[in-house]
């Protein structure tokens, strides 16, 4: 993708997207082009929200351009800045973890942080109709968007598909790489017919890094994506109003 060379103005974003293999960051403008390389490095082995931070603040200083705002995707459960949950990061190690904050205070540029999937939906989505982005890596992610707006997060990969197993479980790369490329493939089918079932959506979008490994034919109203198709939720984020799941966390007053 190309790197826009000049820049200017004082609106650009950082834009982090923490994942369960790779945590990724970007310089963007208000309008979502890239300024900077979109640099990734391996998520730390033992992720507690130390190591996490670490791993950002390292990966921030290679980009070298400036920012006023930041945005964070973060692979589990968030609200008010605040995570509260991390099923593929340091298990237990993410309740009430006040990663906005810390990120805030770190750069001292306010923060919005939101769900992963739902952060990669708001650059991927066109705004018409109720839309779904599926996130197939490390987890599963979901995020559901009607007509533009930002439905709130539903951790849909915690609801259980099996007797034993929750989504994470069955469609994971834990499972990818337990049962093959095929049987994976037949569970991916599973889980479209359910949601064509009780969602009813008008388009389904599904990216994320086990996303190019499907084989199955889908149906005209769904769509694969990459991560670089939602690089510019990271800039959409901060043209969504405050509403309880987005929220600007700023830097703590010294
Ligand atoms: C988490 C979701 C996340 C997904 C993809 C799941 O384990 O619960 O919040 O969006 O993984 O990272």
């Amino acid at each position: 993708m190309p790197v826009t060379k000049k820049e200017e103005n004082d609106t650009n974003i950082l834009s982090i997207d923490i994942g369960g293999t790779s945590i990724k960051a970007c310089v963007l403008n208000s309008k979502g082009d890239l300024l900077s390389e979109f640099t990734k490095v391996p998520t730390p082995v033992k992720s507690t929200p130390e190591a996490v931070l670490k791993c950002v603040k390292e990966l921030v200083a290679t980009l070298n351009q400036p920012f006023e705002r930041v945005s964070i995707g973060f692979p589990g459960y968030v609200k008010n800045g605040k995570v509260q949950t991390a099923a593929n990061l340091a298990k237990n190690k993410w309740t009430d973890v006040d990663l906005a904050q810390q990120v805030s205070d770190i750069f001292g540029k306010p923060v919005r942080l939101i769900n992963d999937a739902d952060q990669q939906a708001l650059g991927i989505v066109t705004g018409k109709g109720f839309e779904i982005v599926f996130t197939v890596g490390t987890g599963f992610g979901t995020a559901l968007v009607f007509d533009g707006e930002l439905l709130p997060h539903l951790e849909l990969a915690h609801l259980p598909i099996t007797k034993t197993k929750d989504y994470d479980d069955y469609i994971g790369t834990k499972a990818f790489e337990k049962i093959g490329k095929e049987k994976w493939n037949e569970r991916l089918a599973r889980i479209i017919e359910i949601y064509k079932t009780v969602f009813n959506y008008d388009t389904l979008y599904i990216g994320g890094g086990n996303s190019k490994h499907i084989t199955l034919r889908l149906d005209h109203n769904i769509h694969l994506v990459t991560n670089k198709d939602g690089i510019k939720g990271g800039a959409k984020l901060w043209e969504l109003e405050e509403k309880y799941h987005v929220f600007t966390i700023h830097p703590a007053k010294k």
